[in-house]
């Protein structure tokens, strides 16, 4: 079962390239911007929890502002060290003006095209 909550307007959505951060019901999100798609990870890295929206994007993945490991944004894995974990990726759904992330299924990213 996958519910799917909003969490900004489209006209909210970070720059291409970049990612912004968003808290969904104390759900830390970031919702990543990149090759004209929308992706939702979570906004906590998995190898010291800091936010990984302040991080670089680049293509298909964010990297950690405080020690470097980067993530691909499609499926939450880590591409390097240290971070070991995965970081959970969600569905996004971009609905007339709404962005809807659902957190009842995880690692299934949806990637949506963005008109801009
Ligand atoms: S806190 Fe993210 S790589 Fe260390």
């Amino acid at each position: 079962m996958s519910e799917f909550v909003s969490v900004c307007k489209v006209s909210d959505l970070p720059a291409d390239g970049t990612a912004a951060g968003f808290e969904v019901n104390g759900e830390p999100v970031a919702l990543v911007r990149t090759e004209g798609e929308v992706f939702a990870v979570s906004d906590v890295c998995s190898h010291a929890e800091v936010a990984l929206s302040e991080g670089e994007v680049d293509g298909y993945t964010i990297e950690c502002w405080l020690h470097g490991s980067c993530f691909d944004v499609r499926t939450g894995e880590p591409t390097n060290l240290p971070a070991t974990e995965p970081v959970p990726v969600y569905p996004v759904k971009i609905q007339g003006d709404d962005v809807l992330v659902s957190f009842s299924a995880t690692n299934t990213n949806v990637e949506k095209a963005v008109e801009s």
